[in-house]
């Protein structure tokens, strides 16, 4: 009966054979249970003995079907679980640059390989910094309520980075060479526009800075941005800051020049501005005009991001849909 027992109790697998087992042996009229039963009838000695040998192998077999009834259980939690040792694992979940800094990334990288230090500074600023000593008189439009946001104290947040070439020259002593990126706010929003956004700013001061070196450096930047055929023209334009002025346009990159959607038929779009610093930015931080040259520029992180990665909706950047952000691994 033993040797049986056991044999049979290394066959079961689950717990339907589990049951079927106990019935069958411990059970009513299971076999142990029967002989127990016939022992009444035996005469005393081998009541003693097999007495003693039936409950022991009772005891045993009850505790070695708990274990087991254990091991099974733990097996189909397992299985529940999908838990497959063999399949291979599932990689983390792994973030990206947003968009916008991987451009003011690469744009930095640029401007560096050509000597550029980086800087930053304040969002909040203060008139004189992001108005007056950029040549800019109380009744220019950029001071319109409109477009700025004026803080109770009377300071604002910078509508531009242009505050950063007034911060760099007064830091620092001519020659220099410096770009910085950062936020800055107007008050307008559109699928084109956001009350807040990134510019970065260029500057360069030295004792034969010309305006052709502003061209070259620029028509450089924009060959790396958006690779090395990109077609660029410059037009005259107007700041109060930069004297002369230009603003930088490269050919559609969808139509090539052609005309479309993207560029409002004009088969160009217009990417930054800049200019030959003016001599009254000169002055506002004492810089001697007769010794120092140098140009400025200031373009929109945005605007370069959308044209690079055909987005035609700004406020992408900002709403952080996921699938958006991971398209750009
Ligand atoms: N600050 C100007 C703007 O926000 C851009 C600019 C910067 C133009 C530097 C000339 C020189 O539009």
């Amino acid at each position: 009966l033993k040797k049986e027992i056991w044999e049979n109790f290394e066959k079961i697998e689950d717990f339907s054979q589990l049951e079927n087992f106990r019935i069958k042996y411990l059970g009513k009229k299971g076999k142990i249970t029967s002989f127990l039963k016939l022992l009444k009838e035996l005469p005393l000695e081998e009541k003693k003995y097999l007495g003693k040998e039936l409950n022991e192998l009772k005891d045993l077999l009850e505790e070695k079907l708990k274990e087991k009834e254990r091991e099974i259980l733990f097996r189909e939690e397992d299985k529940d679980l999908g838990l497959d040792l063999t399949l291979p694992g599932r990689s983390p979940f792994i973030g990206t640059l947003h968009p916008l800094t991987q451009v003011i990334d690469e744009l930095c990288e640029i401007f560096s390989r050509l000597g550029f230090e980086i800087v930053t500074g304040p969002e909040i600023e203060t008139e004189y910094y992001n108005f007056t000593a950029l040549n800019i008189p109380e009744w220019h439009p950029a001071r319109d309520m409109q477009a700025t946001f004026y803080l109770k104290n009377g300071a604002l947040l910078r509508t531009h980075t242009s505050p950063m070439q007034i911060r760099a020259m007064l830091e620092r002593k001519p020659p220099l060479r410096i770009v910085a990126p950062g936020k800055v706010y107007r008050c307008d929003a559109d699928i084109r526009h956001s009350p807040m956004f990134h510019q970065i700013e260029g500057l360069m001061v030295d004792k034969d800075v010309s305006f052709s070196d502003l061209k070259g450096i620029l028509t450089y930047f924009a060959r790396e941005i958006f690779g090395e055929k990109t077609k660029v023209r410059f037009r005259p334009s107007y700041f109060p800051f930069t004297e002369p002025s230009l603003e930088m346009d490269i050919e559609c990159v969808i139509c090539k020049g052609k005309g479309c959607k993207v560029c409002g038929e004009a088969g160009w779009l217009e990417i930054l501005g800049a200019g030959m610093v003016h001599p009254e930015v000169f002055k506002a931080v004492n810089y001697d005009t007769e010794l120092w040259q140098g140009f400025a520029f200031g373009l929109g992180i945005e605007r370069i991001a959308m044209i690079k990665y055909g987005i035609d909706d700004i406020r992408m950047f900002f709403e952080n849909h996921l699938f958006f952000l991971q398209s750009f691994k």
